[in-house]
């Protein structure tokens, strides 16, 4: 990549990173044109460009900013984000293209994260479809509602890896895995810049948040992250390289130090590793206020900080304010040069060349496609049909789901009828008159062949004040505890079935949104508990955006939906599932915990040199507790069906693996129950000894298969070296010859086993 970068850049004159990696004509063109653009640009017009402030009533922070017309003119910013609607963002373009000095268009940022108008599931539901397409098609209609609302660039997708359930952002990402989470990170990617953001509808990109942002120690979020190299090369850096190499136009900056140094200024994380080692030529923008943040980290105030930070590789300032307000004085004070400004300036410009906004200022501002593209009945059923595939059956006793249309239903909980709810962190865009309660969804979907009785039966916690902080921007509505549970109860008795729609509100995941406990709400699990005490049949619907601890539901409550937050279709969405419409075929692509104690808890941990024998009786001196087993409640990748795969004897080709070949591992599965559906296949391999402690097991493969009720198939997977491989102590990456297992199954707890040399 290295010297690709050198040639290209031989060829136009250029600093080394001024080139993009992939070189050509058409570099040389763009190198041409903002070469020239930047000889005619004054130094402030310059800084302007590195300038990304909020535009919007601001959501975090505590940054100001009133006088964004002004800037524009000005050429003091070079965009911004936070502002939802065509017109607003029509006139703001026409300020910059029409009266500012050199007409730079401007970068319209916004987290479109999981949707736009409509909304989809959250990301870490969508990981549990382990469906990349339906992943990238959800990217792809957020593009072409966003991009028909003017917007140009997504901060998406956030490619987190996350093994601690109580960080609120857990939600907002795929899930502990780094070969999943790498697949949908270029599914995103694909998603949002279609072919290379040369369509109107297409736009650019943001993997977040680089990096290591989902280990903060202790779930807190911003808090510190400390990982040895070797951690960061095998288990979380692969999606944020996943994301570059498929293409992403521009990386966001964590909060988070890493080695000590914050993020936004850590040279070997932007610029040895993600530049020079990964080959990212795109945008580097930092995380909002990150840049004054650093003074609270105890690393520098602004102005020494906007310089460590432009030093590092930063390109653009998201919110501080510190490269347009500091850098000129830094400059005359010689701390930093005008080369470190113009290349980040260029990048910048970069970006815009890329997406096409010198030739089309206007290309993203288009009134009609507005009017068209936004909520429109295609958008809105792909989003039912995914979200049904996102949602999770953890338990299914006696096959009570899917439910029969007749008789009594009693929807109960504070879930049921919540508009604001449905949709979980990061949909402010969306109209939540306009979309369905789960309460409509399901009375819709049984028309006249069942009754649906109602009650709201809890708040979300007992305490007014814990709730508050709870609800955040979406409070609900509060009534008297012991009447809703009265009326919940009366309710009940007039039902054959209850459905409990209970767990987290929209609020309780996402940022700042981190727990130390981790079960359903205090007064909801008492409302369960009443419910199930009726003896009536009990599905709880769960409502969640990360891995709740779920023991006594488990033990005690027939039948458990995970349903997430499945985005503005969630009502139909449901619907199609409790009745059967589809079968649920989600997996787990996080862990749940038995207890908050085990936390960090992920399936791909290493052995200790005292592995535990046996996971349900304390052994003393061996890897355990003394008060719970090792255990996950439902480990990764598990996730049941209404219908009943069964997996034949697992084969394997050979039992060596020559060292330019491969082996197929084998297995036949077939649908011996009632109902059509799908199933993800999973491969695991284990490395039994190498140079450096390897995980116990390890997803290096999957096929979600469709079978029909009665059908078989058999499901084949290639292994070949470059499976085996894994960075070793000096971070290079290699395979070792010797023995591995691999591991096949429904999910990753239960696998059959073989073993295979690898010469
Ligand atoms: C979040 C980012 C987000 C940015 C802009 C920050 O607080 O960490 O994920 O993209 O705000 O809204």
């Amino acid at each position: 990549m290295k010297i690709r970068n050198l040639i290209s850049c031989a060829l136009c004159g250029l600093t080394l990173f001024a080139c993009s990696p992939s070189g050509g004509g058409k570099d040389r063109e763009m190198d041409r044109f903002i070469t020239d653009l930047m000889d005619r640009m004054t130094l402030r017009e310059k800084l302007g460009q590195l300038n990304l402030p909020s535009g919007g009533d601001l959501v975090t922070g505590s940054v100001m900013n009133g006088e964004l017309s002004d800037m524009i003119r000005k050429q003091e910013i070079g965009g911004f984000f936070n502002v939802k609607g065509i017109q607003k963002i029509n006139v703001l373009q026409h300020l910059a293209v029409e009266e500012s000095r050199l007409k730079i268009p401007l970068l319209v940022g916004a987290d479109v994260i999981h949707g736009y108008e409509t909304i989809f599931p959250i990301p870490l539901a969508l990981s549990c479809s382990w469906d990349t397409l339906a992943v990238e098609r959800m990217a792809r209609i957020s593009a072409i509602e966003a991009s028909a609302d003017g917007i140009n660039w997504t901060f998406s997708p956030m490619v987190d890896i996350c093994r601690d359930a109580r960080w609120g952002r857990i939600a907002e990402g795929s899930g502990e895995d780094p070969y999943l989470g790498s697949l949908m990170a270029k599914a995103y990617v694909r998603g949002y810049q279609g072919n290379n953001m040369q369509g109107n509808d297409e736009i650019l990109a943001c993997v977040k948040h680089f990096a290591l942002y989902g280990a903060s120690e202790s779930g807190r979020d911003y808090n510190t992250v400390d990982m040895s190299r070797l951690r960061m090369y095998n288990e979380y850096l692969a999606p944020y390289k996943a994301a570059v190499d498929a293409g992403a136009g521009s990386v966001m900056s964590s909060f988070n130090i890493v080695d000590g140094i914050p993020a936004t200024a850590n040279k070997w994380l932007l610029t040895d590793l993600l530049r020079n080692e990964w080959g990212f030529g795109g945008l580097l923008v930092t995380d909002y206020n990150s840049i004054a943040e650093m003074s609270s980290h105890g690393v520098a105030p602004l102005k020494e900080a906007s310089i460590r930070a432009l030093q590092a590789g930063t390109d653009m300032d998201m919110v501080s304010c510190g490269f347009l307000n500091t850098l000129e004085e830094s400059l005359k004070e010689k701390k930093i040069t005008e080369k470190q400004i113009n290349t980040a300036c260029r990048r910048v410009l970069e970006a815009k060349y890329k997406l096409g906004l010198f030739s089309n200022p206007y290309k993203y501002c288009d009134a009609l496609r507005a009017k068209e593209k936004l909520y429109t009945p295609e958008h809105r059923s792909a989003a039912r049909a995914i979200a049904a595939e996102t949602f999770v059956l953890l338990k299914n006793d006696n096959k009570l789901l899917p439910l029969e249309q007749k008789g009594r239903i009693a929807l109960i909980g504070p879930m049921a009828d919540a508009r604001n709810n449905m949709c979980g962190m990061w949909s402010m865009t969306c109209t939540p008159s306009r979309h369905r309660t789960l309460l409509e969804g399901i009375r819709a979907a049984a028309g006249d062949k069942a009754e649906i009785l109602y009650a709201k039966g809890s708040n979300i916690y007992y305490d007014t004040e814990t709730e508050k902080a709870a609800t955040g921007i979406r409070p609900l509505e509060r009534r008297d505890n012991r009447q809703l549970l009265d009326e919940a109860l009366r309710v009940a008795s007039r039902s054959d079935v209850i459905v409990a729609a209970l767990g987290e509100c929209a609020e309780m995941s996402g940022e700042s949104a981190s727990r130390t406990g981790l079960e359903i709400p205090d007064t909801q699990q008492d409302l369960l508990k009443a419910l199930v005490k009726t003896g009536k049949p009990v599905v709880l619907l769960l409502f969640t955006g990360r891995p709740l601890v779920l023991n006594w539901e488990d033990a005690n409550v027939h039948s458990i939906l995970n349903v997430w937050f499945g985005g503005s279709e969630t009502g139909d969405a449901v619907a199609d599932v409790l009745f059967g419409k589809v079968t649920p075929s989600g997996k787990l692509t996080t862990t749940f915990p038995r207890s908050v104690g085990q936390l960090p808890l992920f399936y791909n941990h290493l052995n200790t040199g005292r592995p535990d024998p046996d996971n349900h009786v304390f052994n003393r001196y061996a890897g355990n507790y003394l008060d719970e087993s090792n255990e996950p409640l439902y480990p990764f990748g598990y996730g049941l069906s209404y219908t009943d795969f069964v997996y034949g004897g697992l084969q394997i080709s050979s039992e060596t693996l020559p060292k330019n070949g491969e082996l197929t591992v084998s297995v036949t599965v077939t649908n011996k129950g009632n109902y059509d559906g799908y199933e993800t296949v999973q491969l695991y391999l284990r490395d039994i000894y190498a140079e450096v402690a390897r995980p116990m097991k390890e997803l290096k493969g999957f096929e979600r298969i469709f079978l029909k009720s009665g059908e078989s198939r058999d499901v084949k997977f290639v292994i070949t070296k470059d499976d085996l491989k894994f960075y070793n102590s000096e971070l290079h990456y290699v395979y070792e010859p010797g023995e591995f297992d691999v591991m096949v199954g429904p999910n990753s707890r239960d696998v059959q086993t073989k073993s295979f040399q690898a010469e």
